[in-house]
């Protein structure tokens, strides 16, 4: 199966897992990146039943509204029963490198509201040890430099992301070079240093359920 076909499977079975586990008229959020664009084009068949979405970045909601999906504003959100979002990597404790396409802080905002994360993603993401995929850290502009340069200290070789400004209006700096021996160490180390937003280690708050395309169908792993 190609890597398209893999997340096409996926993304049908967390349709299906959302219309079996969130409640007639819940509350869904949704993730950014390739796959959650094939999640979304699947859920437009049972979006009667879902109350609305929270999308993890203005291209998410984009695609939703297109589809007819009602997109909320978070703060008019009391609970959110389920988050379905793609990864770059994730280890075998659930956590996870996420922010390829730049989402990482909208989408650590919607997952901690969730009470359930459910990640899809096609067996070339899953890991023994994370960093082969540079990281990617959220930084205000003006602290891009001492920011990179902490980065360094951490051992990372810090790449500004060209081109990018994120939903929020910051930087990208994506960190090349780490073994990611301890993803919850890390994600606390990074989140000291003043000018990060955000970190795209999600291992604090990992998944909960992991959807796993492989060429013999998609598996399902759990905490
Ligand atoms: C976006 C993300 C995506 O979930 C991650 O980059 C995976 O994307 P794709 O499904 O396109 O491989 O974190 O910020």
């Amino acid at each position: 199966m190609t890597q398209d076909e893999l997340k096409q499977a996926v993304a049908r079975v967390a349709r299906d897992y959302v219309a079996d586990r969130l409640p007639v008229g819940g509350i869904l959020g949704v993730g950014t990146g390739s796959t959650a664009n094939f999640f979304i084009d699947e859920i437009a068949a049972i979006k009667d039943r879902i109350g609305g979405t929270v999308a993890s970045s203005e291209a998410t909601a984009k695609r939703l509204q297109r589809h007819g999906i009602r997109v909320l504003d978070l703060n008019d959100v009391d609970a959110m029963g389920i988050y379905v979002d793609g990864a770059d990597e994730i280890d075998h404790g659930m956590a996870m490198v996420k922010g390829g396409g730049g989402a990482l802080t909208r989408e650590k905002i919607v997952a901690a509201v969730a009470t359930t994360f459910v990640c899809i993603c096609d067996a070339s993401k899953r890991v023994a040890v994370m960093g082969k995929f540079p990281l990617p850290v959220e930084v205000i502009p003006m602290a891009r430099a001492h920011v990179a340069r902490e980065l360094v200290k951490l051992g990372g070789t810090p790449k500004l992301r060209e081109g990018m400004v994120t939903d929020n209006g910051n930087l990208i700096l994506d960190v090349h070079g780490l073994s990611i021996a301890d993803p919850v160490g890390l994600e606390r180390q990074i989140n000291q240093v003043v000018g990060v937003v955000t970190n795209g280690l999600f291992a604090e708050r990992g998944a909960d359920v992991l959807l796993l395309a492989t060429d013999g169908g998609v598996e399902t792993c759990t905490r």
